[in-house]
């Protein structure tokens, strides 16, 4: 696992976005068009803005033939609802890349299907021969996808149930700051497993208050008490923090001090 602690939650957008694009470049030079997988949640948001504005200035990649996947989305939201998250990432990114909706892929949470949704999903990634780069952000619990504490480190695409620390910390979306009422209690998300089986994983987080969560997660035992700490087993996991995020973890000079030493042909 990299860690690379940043100063600013513009820095961590912005090598994520240097990170995809690179990625994309290389794919399309190679004739095999990228397979991104997004998260949705705040902490991304910032990196999706980068990447549509270097798209406005002329100077990102061509988009042409990249598919998406979606890493969770919510269950029991009124079809099209606003806070559904493949309406997120249509507005908040790949509509604005050109990518058309039939390769922006989402878990299904048509009710009639449920049962089968998670087999399907992951039929659908392998069909796209695999996610190539996976963002990730992290829950103030170490939820990654909505896979919450207790989570199967093996587990697949499947239904889960939100906790109520989950559910409290996304009800700002749906129009109340405090009050979790409105926040569907399940969702269908990329397993822990899924998630491993991308060829890079970008964790994203920023703001203190995800510094006990990101601690746990890379210096912490992998357990299932905390599902980002499963990252520990990817061969090629980039965490990166803003100063914030970074504060409570023991290494921190150690992770500074590789990354000012990287050589330049590395990459992340
Ligand atoms: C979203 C997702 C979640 C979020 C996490 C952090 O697709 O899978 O794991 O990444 O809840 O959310 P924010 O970024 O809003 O703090």
């Amino acid at each position: 696992m990299e860690v690379v602690p940043l100063a600013t939650a513009t820095d961590v957008a912005r090598l994520a976005a240097d990170t995809i694009e690179a990625l994309v470049r290389r794919r399309a030079a190679a004739g095999t068009p990228a397979v991104l997988g997004l998260a949705t949640g705040s902490t991304p948001l910032a990196t999706y803005a980068e990447l549509l504005a270097r798209r406005g200035a002329g100077t990102a990649p061509s988009y042409e033939g990249v598919r998406t996947f979606n890493l969770d989305e919510y269950v029991g939201l009124p079809p099209g609802h606003e806070q559904s998250y493949l309406a997120t990432i249509r507005r908040e990114l790949t509509d604005g890349l050109a990518i058309p909706p039939e390769r922006v892929h989402g878990p299904d949470p048509t009710p009639d299907t449920l049962p089968l949704a998670g087999e399907r999903y992951e039929q659908e990634i392998r069909d796209a021969g695999g996610i190539d780069l996976q963002v990730l952000g992290i829950g103030t619990d170490g939820h990654i996808g909505f896979n919450e504490p207790g989570s199967s480190l093996a587990s697949l695409t499947r239904i889960k149930t939100l906790t109520a620390r989950t559910r409290r910390d996304n009800a700002r979306f749906f129009g109340a700051e405090d009050d979790p009422g409105g926040v569907p209690h399940h969702v269908l998300t990329q397993g822990i497993a899924t998630i491993l089986r991308a060829g890079h994983l970008l964790l994203l987080a920023t703001g203190e208050a995800k510094a006990a969560a990101v601690a746990a997660a890379v210096e912490g035992a992998v357990t299932a008490s905390c599902p980002a700490s499963a990252l520990q087993f990817h061969p090629h996991a980039s965490v990166i923090l803003d100063e914030g995020a970074a504060s409570r973890l023991t290494r921190l000079d150690y992770y500074r001090e590789v990354w000012a030493e990287k050589p330049d042909w590395q990459g992340l």
